[in-house]
């Protein structure tokens, strides 16, 4: 398979998710030509892949998923499909449902017929762990049925009921991967980690829902991208679940982030409204990847220095909403 990927088209891979596994697969599949589609909202910058944008193998198309007719043809003779273009945060969604629906489901939906259409061979959908919804004891497995709790996860879940339909009309399975919280560089300031380091450059509090006792798994975004080469070469069809086993309450993280910048979490964390519904918890069980020879290796408490100096350097790069 390595080498056979003559044409990869990813949505999605200028931002924080994408731009890891645009990376990741641009270094492991040597030959093959790179297209990547991303509507550059304040969550997207072309600067977090301006190392492979240089290259020929690489074509960056600015549209919104939506707009078919602007990347159609770049679909022609393509052997791999990514979806990783979303609305990915939870408190915007309660804000503005519509938008998620457009791009989540809509958008998700209007690809991947855009992909049948034009034949490309092998079709991956980015999803979330939290399409199960809230999952206070025990373990989800990829079997169980979806029971989304807010308009991001809903618009998520309609996405894949959606493409799954096609495996009866178009004979087309996919491959769909249920991922737990990821962590890294180059993630917006306004998910838990990434609020709290670029909230601490500026001597400002971290916000934190509720409680904080809200139980997070935490995978880097390096081994995600690595899940998905390894299934991509792996598999054509099935639902993965891709999760690691370190977790922690979000009021510890941020404990953890004020030790590092040598604050007093007393005086920087304040607790704010809770969302309207906040899952306690998630949880996946990643045996079915695993017994594929996937494991994580990184762990984000080792990673979190690194990630906070690059926040040093690199946050004014951020847009504001
Ligand atoms: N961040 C996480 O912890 C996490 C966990 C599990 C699954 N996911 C999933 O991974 C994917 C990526 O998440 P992320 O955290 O990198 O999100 P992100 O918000 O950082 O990036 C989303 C990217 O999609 C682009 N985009 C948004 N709307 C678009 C549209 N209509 N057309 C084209 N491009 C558009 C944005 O410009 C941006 O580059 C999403 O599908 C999300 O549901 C994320």
């Amino acid at each position: 398979m390595k080498n056979k990927l003559k044409k990869i088209f990813i949505t999605g891979g200028a931002g924080f998710i994408g731009s890891h596994v645009t990376e990741a697969f641009f270094k492991n599949f040597t030959k093959s030509k790179i297209i990547i589609l991303d509507k550059l909202t304040y969550a997207g910058n072309k600067s977090f892949i301006s190392s492979i944008l240089k290259s020929k193998r690489v074509r960056f198309i600015k549209s919104d998923i939506n707009d078919t007719k602007k990347y159609t043809n770049f679909l022609n003779n393509c052997d791999l499909a990514i979806n990783i273009a979303a609305e990915s945060h939870v408190d915007n969604s309660f804000i503005s449902p519509l938008n998620f629906t457009k791009t989540n489901s809509l958008g998700a939906h209007a690809f991947f017929l855009e992909c049948i259409k034009k034949k490309v061979k092998k079709i991956l959908h980015v999803s979330s762990d939290e399409v199960y919804g809230e999952k206070v004891t025990g373990t989800c497995f990829e079997n169980q049925l979806v029971n989304p709790t807010n308009p991001y996860s809903a618009s998520k879940a309609a996405a894949e009921i959606l493409i799954n339909s096609y495996k009866y009309t178009y004979k087309k399975e996919i491959i769909i991967v249920r991922a737990n919280n990821i962590y890294g560089i180059r993630q917006y300031p306004e998910k838990l980690i990434s609020t709290s380091i670029v909230n601490l450059i500026h001597n400002k509090p971290i916000p934190i829902h509720g409680n904080g006792k809200n139980i997070r798994y935490y995978l880097s975004a390096e081994d995600f991208a690595n899940a998905l080469i390894l299934l991509v070469k792996k598999r054509d069809k099935g639902t993965f679940n891709v999760g690691s086993n370190f977790f922690e309450q979000n009021i510890n993280i941020a404990k953890h982030i004020c030790k590092i910048f040598k604050k007093n979490p007393k005086k920087f964390i304040k607790f704010t409204k809770d969302r309207l519904y906040n899952d306690k918890r998630y949880s996946v069980s990643s045996k079915k990847i695993k017994k594929l020879g996937w494991r994580p290796k990184r762990n984000l408490i080792k990673d979190l220095p690194m990630i906070i100096e690059w926040y040093k350097r690199n946050h004014k790069i951020f847009k504001k909403i």
